[in-house]
């Protein structure tokens, strides 16, 4: 199964394929920030990608929209950010996000 490693925490995840992040980490019993549920337009979600982007779906419309919005598209790219709510896990892949603990 893919891993996801968030940082700076170090945790851990396991993912099944075509799996969000933040799914992912719920399954496992942790709390990934959020104030809109999961639906893509909150941004507190946000993390960046440290390794292994190519092991992300792809960004869709909507996340590209809600985080240019939010960001900025230069941000957006030079950071790597992803909606956490929307990215789905195919390998393994390194992310930043502070906040993410145990529920
Ligand atoms: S949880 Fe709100 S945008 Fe991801």
């Amino acid at each position: 199964m893919p891993r996801v490693t968030v940082l700076p925490a170090g945790l851990v995840l396991e993912a099944r394929p075509g799996q969000t992040i933040m799914e992912a980490a719920r399954e496992q019993g942790y709390y990934w920030p959020t104030t809109c549920g999961g639906q893509g337009i909150c941004t507190s979600c946000t993390c960046s990608v440290e390794e292994g982007a190519d092991a992300l779906d792809p960004m869709g419309p909507a996340e590209r929209r809600t985080l240019y919005a939010e960001f900025g598209e230069a941000q957006v790219r030079a950071r790597r950010l992803r909606l956490a709510c929307q990215a789905r896990v195919r390998g393994d892949v390194a992310v930043q996000k502070r906040g993410v603990r145990q529920a």
